[in-house]
């Protein structure tokens, strides 16, 4: 509702949101809505500061740190470990890169396009015997984590941990107990990537779930659940040579001599390991099941995209990767529901409002994205190279989605590859399990293409 009254363009840049604090702490937390005044929360840093996601970090694995986070000397290290990686990388495959950001580049892209390719084609290959036994296809977690699993082992490199933690094992059996329909087994890939999305998703529930405090039990959860992947990390930094050879931890490894002079090397690399894994694990997983859902869903009929046209213009091989580029980003936008947080510096009046230090400012990035100002027709499909793709966070300033690139490129692929293999039940509809995408209906198609 807040989101509503502030989409307004005579309403207040933040309103006041109560029912956000905690009634044990003085932070106040606003909350903000419009297309430009989300942007500008986001973009001006100067103002408004990302110390929350480190203070939250710190709280249940200390030392660790995502790039989203304050710009200071450590993050400067973790970037430029990222970038000289990135380089590496680009001149093993002979795709140097002159100009724009690597991560965005032609040659990156295209290479993670066949792989993801070959990842989707596998794991249909495998589901299609199930045309002939009529046993669905749970495009959750069939298809959707899995692929995001698989692409993150060959772009990062990290291999799931050799035991899978109690805590994991715990929250499976109590998945299994309260969902219909055939248990998650912890074995194979299927396991190997239910694993890992557990081992990420109580941690990033805390850091960007959390406005002002999170519960103790949240904590206790994300610390028990993350140490394990950080172990992994730890074990594959320390072994690069079992690592996929253009995967980011052999260039991370390859690398590192280039850093003399930086004492906590290996500390820094495993948070760059560490939140890549999990963006793509977690975030592309996620984002894959819901755009299918959304695509499957009657909301989605209104709005003028159904699950065949969206395959349909991802798999036209005469579409430019622009025009793919802004079909999932349209579909991200009516799909994504996310928020964002920030902290403000100092005291002193931001658009009119009166802000004190530490406020908390939280960002409706669902309501942005259907701000009529930025978007005409909010409500309707209508994919566009020009229209801003504010689910992915920062338009410009030093906190740009890294990963945008890699994760438009795997959508795209992914979705595209199901044409003639999988497709929907009728009436199908995603049903969740803690919070995460848990089940999506589809069968294989008894005429495979
Ligand atoms: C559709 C999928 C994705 C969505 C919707 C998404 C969304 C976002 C958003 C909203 C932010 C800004 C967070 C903030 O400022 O508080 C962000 C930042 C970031 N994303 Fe993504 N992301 C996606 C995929 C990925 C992937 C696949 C990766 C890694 C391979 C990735 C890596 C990052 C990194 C490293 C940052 C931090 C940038 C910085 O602060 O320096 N993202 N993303």
């Amino acid at each position: 509702m807040a989101g509503r009254r502030l989409l307004d363009p005579a309403a207040p840049a933040l309103e006041r949101c109560v029912a956000a604090e905690d009634p044990k702490s003085a932070v106040r937390v606003f909350v903000a809505a419009r297309h430009d005044v989300v942007s500008g929360v986001l973009c001006e840093e100067a103002v408004f500061s990302l110390r929350h996601y480190d203070d939250l970090l710190e709280q249940v694995l200390p030392g660790t740190r995502y790039l989203v986070g304050e710009n200071d000397a450590a993050r400067q290290v973790r970037l430029r470990q990222l970038h000289t990686a990135q380089g590496w990388l680009d001149a093993e495959r002979g795709k140097a890169t002159t100009q724009g950001e690597p991560n965005m580049a032609p040659g990156f892209r295209s290479w993670v396009a066949a792989m993801a390719r070959e990842e989707a084609a596998a794991i249909l290959n495998v589901l299609r015997r199930r045309a002939s036994t009529g046993e669905p296809v749970n495009f959750v977690r069939d298809y959707a984590f899995l692929i995001a699993w698989r692409m993150a082992r060959r772009i990062i490199g990290v291999p799931a941990p050799d035991a899978v933690p109690g805590m994991v094992r715990l929250m499976v059996f109590a998945r299994n107990v309260m969902r219909p329909g055939p248990a998650l087994r912890l074995k194979d890939e299927l396991g190997d990537a239910a694993a890992m999305l557990l081992m990420q998703q109580a941690l990033f529930g805390h850091v960007f779930g959390t406005v002002v405090n999170s519960k103790g039990w949240m904590r206790w959860l994300a610390r028990k659940t993350a140490t394990p992947a950080l172990d992994a990390i730890d074990a594959a930094l320390a072994l690069p040579e079992v690592a996929p050879h253009d995967s980011l931890v052999s260039a991370l490894a390859a690398v590192k001599p280039q850093f003399a002079g930086v004492e906590d090397y290996d500390l820094q690399a495993r948070s760059v390991l560490f939140e890549l894994t999990g963006a793509l694990v977690l975030i592309v997983g996620k984002s894959l099941s819901e755009m299918a859902a959304f695509a499957c869903s009657p909301e989605g009929a209104r709005a003028g995209i159904g699950w065949d046209r969206l395959v349909s213009l991802l798999a036209d091989p005469g579409a430019s990767q622009q025009a793919h580029d802004a079909t999932i980003n349209e579909a991200l936008r009516l799909t994504g529901g996310s928020r964002l947080t920030r902290t403000v510096r100092s005291d002193g009046p931001w658009r009119g409002v009166d802000l004190q230090a530490g406020d908390r400012v939280v960002v409706l990035i669902d309501a942005a994205s259907r701000d009529p100002a930025a978007f005409p027709d909010p409500g309707r499909f209508a994919p566009d190279p020009a229209r801003p793709y504010i689910t992915s966070g920062p338009l410009q300033g030093p906190h740009l989605c890294y990963g945008r690139g890699i994760a438009w490129t795997i959508l795209r692929e992914a979705i595209a590859a199901t044409q003639g293999r999988i497709a929907p039940v009728g009436n199908a509809q995603m049903a969740l399990f803690a919070g995460l995408p848990d089940d999506l209906p589809f069968i294989a198609s008894r005429r495979q293409i």
